[in-house]
């Protein structure tokens, strides 16, 4: 299955069915992680952990022991560059028949942190647990995917742009079906703060920033978000892209941020 179709097939699992995950699973995504790359090249420190061993609860997940961290320090493009990699490793355990769910807000984050020795100047931002699909969502599950209707995503026009922002990009645009990858991206409440401003072969990515995601220190999760967006756009592309962070000065609606531009190669 190529990236694009395991992008759409994707969705948060927060039901699991009770199984161990299989240790040559556990082995394959450890080693995934461990050979994760991302375009801003900054190293990322992934653990596998037992939520019985360690006393790592989320009141969202039941049926499974096992979860994934990463952690890394802080510095600038962190956010983005976690995005991209825990990502790239969400779709390969999507490819391996494992479920996740990207975890920044509903878990006993200081028993994480914990089990992942943080250090002061490190960051985790996101969690995930991994374990096979229940056949049936927990109500509480169904109930949460409703609340912020995490089965749909705003229109392309209200996202994609022809080099500026009050142009909405025509939908046959060459670079469509990779935008339509970054419609489809996982974001926090399912804000969906990625914008892109087409021109030519480059693609600018900006954050439409909501209220609350920045915390005192900057640390502002919608740019994991950000990082995702990036990912899926590179997946569209089979990965011929160049990322770099170089603003086109181009003027900006209230509340926007420019991020990276992805150049097709
Ligand atoms: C950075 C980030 C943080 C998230 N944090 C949580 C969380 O704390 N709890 C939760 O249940 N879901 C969390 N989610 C999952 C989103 O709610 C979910 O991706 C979104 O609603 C879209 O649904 P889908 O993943 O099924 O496509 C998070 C997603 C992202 C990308």
């Amino acid at each position: 299955m190529n990236a694009m179709e395991l992008i759409r097939r994707r969705r948060s699992v927060r039901t699991f069915d009770g199984q161990p995950l299989r240790q040559e699973d556990k082995e394959k995504i450890l080693r995934f992680a461990e050979t994760v790359e991302t375009p801003y090249g900054l190293p990322i420190v992934w653990k596998l952990m037992s939520a019985k061993e360690n006393g790592l609860s989320s009141p969202v997940i039941v049926g499974t022991d096992t979860w994934i961290a990463g952690k890394i320090k802080r510095q600038p493009h962190a956010e983005e560059a976690f995005g991209f990699a825990f990502e790239k490793l969400v779709l390969y355990a999507e490819s391996l028949g494992i479920g996740t769910t990207w975890i920044a807000g509903t878990m006993n984050r200081p028993a994480f942190e914990k089990a992942m020795t943080l250090e002061a100047d490190e960051v985790m931002p996101c969690v995930s647990p991994l374990g096979y699909p229940a056949e049936k969502m927990s109500i509480r599950e169904t109930l949460m995917r409703k609340g912020v209707r995490a089965d749909s995503r705003m229109d392309f026009s209200a996202l994609f742009f022809d080099r500026r922002f009050d142009r909405p990009l025509p939908e046959d645009a060459p670079c469509r079906d990779a935008l339509e990858m970054v419609r489809w991206a996982p974001s926090a409440v399912n804000k969906q703060p990625w914008r892109v401003v087409v021109d030519g072969r480059q693609a600018h990515f900006y954050e439409k920033k909501s209220k609350g995601y920045q915390d005192a220190a900057g640390w502002d999760l919608q740019k994991v978000d950000m990082g995702i967006a990036l990912c899926h756009y590179a997946c569209g592309l089979e990965g011929k892209v160049r990322l770099t962070v170089s603003d086109p000065g181009i003027p900006l609606p209230e509340d926007t941020v420019y991020i990276a531009t992805m150049t097709a190669e």
